[in-house]
């Protein structure tokens, strides 16, 4: 019954509506819930302060995002038996396979509390995932380094606790670092939301079904570590220092990415709905020079990044595709400035998409037009044939 439309990768069809997040690809505007992302990053706005907005729609009053916030601090702990979740893994483990697990193991401590049919239980949910994400991270962190897992201190914002987790030990106190924590604040805060992303879609597709946010968060985290997605800013620095290592020059690589020698592409760049600089790309680009000077770092495979998008943006083979920097062009060289280990780069971008992933679960579980995801398919296979037993 009905005609079926083919569309391979979703290029022409809306799964949904959503007020949560504005994009104009053509002309690089992104704005959550109206606000435009330079505004929230360069104001003063806190990572929960913009949760609160993608979540609940408006931004908090004081007295609301005070409450959020001190919900939750006091959500931070894991239980101690989750501990032990770490220490089955393989030392060598990718820190995204160990969170997607942890969340999806969280659940097992929540059933009875995590009903998504029930609002106050949907907000508890919520505040639990934020509270304990960035624990799990920095566990999944310190497991791979073979380090001892700290507890959460709530006298600490949310960014102060996360890089004091990750980088804090027993034997003395941890200073927290201004720069950085603004820097990775800001970082954070423009990842945000990018409404229906792979790793979003499959969070709300998840959910369609009556899942939890649990369940939900588990599948977008895998969605997101893929390489063309959230995974892309650890495939950029692997692909930069390999640059380097080679000794083979930037044009050259250039050349072997137009040419599709081995499947290569310039990670970082290009997108399916920015047809134009990425705005985020253009925010931590302005971050990075900035914060590497802060820090006092200085790093080639930086400077080598500047040379690829320089030589790229000239290149007629990107003109003609409309390709330039994505968001996870210059985030790796920031996030290696920090002190975090590559692997554990797209586990950042999951702290950040945290909030939009909630916001979006959330959106749909209210609209009374859900109904569970179902695309359809267009069979090409065998005609019927008979079976004639063994
Ligand atoms: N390097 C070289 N060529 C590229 C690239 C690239 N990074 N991206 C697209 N192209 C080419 C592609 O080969 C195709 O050329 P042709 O018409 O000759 O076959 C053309 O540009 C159109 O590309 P597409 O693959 O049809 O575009 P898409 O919208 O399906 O894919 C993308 C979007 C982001 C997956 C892709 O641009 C890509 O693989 N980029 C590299 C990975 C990356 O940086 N991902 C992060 C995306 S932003 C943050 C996030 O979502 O997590």
């Amino acid at each position: 019954t009905g005609f079926t439309a083919l569309d391979y990768g979703f290029v022409n069809t809306a799964s949904t509506m959503s007020d949560i997040t504005y994009i104009d690809g053509d002309q690089g505007i992104l704005r959550y819930r109206g606000y435009p992302i330079e505004q929230l990053v360069k104001g003063n706005a806190s990572f929960l302060e913009i949760a609160w907005l993608l979540i609940y729609g408006e931004l908090p009053t004081a007295d609301q995002l005070g409450e959020f916030d001190d919900k939750i601090r006091h959500h931070t702990l894991l239980h101690e038996d989750l501990k032990n979740f770490f220490t089955a893994m393989p030392a060598g483990a990718h820190p995204m396979a160990v969170l997607s697990s942890a969340v999806a193991a969280l659940s097992t401590y929540y059933e009875n509390d995590s009903d998504p049919d029930n609002p106050e239980h949907v907000d508890l949910t919520n505040i639990r995932l934020l509270a304990k994400l960035p624990v799990i991270a920095a566990y999944a962190h310190k497991k791979s380094i073979g380090q001892a897992f700290l507890y959460p201190d709530n006298k600490l914002s949310y960014v102060e606790n996360f890089l004091r987790l990750n980088f804090g030990n027993m034997a003395e106190p941890y200073e927290i670092d201004p720069v950085m924590a603004k820097a990775l604040e800001r970082l954070l805060i423009l990842h945000e939301d990018h409404e229906q992303n792979a790793s979003t879609s499959t969070v709300r597709l998840v959910g369609s079904t009556g899942a939890d946010q649990f369940a939900s968060i588990a599948a977008g985290i895998q969605a997101l570590a893929g390489p063309l997605h959230g995974g892309a800013n650890e495939a950029v620095l692997n692909m930069l220092a390999q640059i380097r290592d080679s000794g083979q020059g930037v044009k050259r690589f250039v050349e072997k990415v137009k040419n599709k020698e081995d499947g290569v592409k310039l990670m970082g760049f290009g997108h399916r709905v920015y047809k134009n600089y990425d705005p985020r790309a253009k925010l931590v680009k302005e971050s990075a020079d900035e914060v590497l000077a802060a820090l006092g770092v200085h790093d080639p495979l930086l400077d080598l990044a500047k040379e690829l998008e320089e030589i790229a943006l000239e290149d007629d083979y990107f003109k003609e595709r409309r390709l330039y920097p994505n968001v996870d062009f210059y985030t790796g060289v920031i996030y290696k400035a920090m002190g975090f280990p590559t692997r554990v780069f797209t586990v950042l971008f999951a702290i950040g998409r945290l909030p939009g992933w909630l916001a979006h679960w959330r959106e749909q579980n209210l609209d009374p037009r859900n109904k569970i995801g179902r695309p359809q398919q267009l069979y090409t296979g065998s005609p019927a044939r008979e079976y004639r037993g063994a």
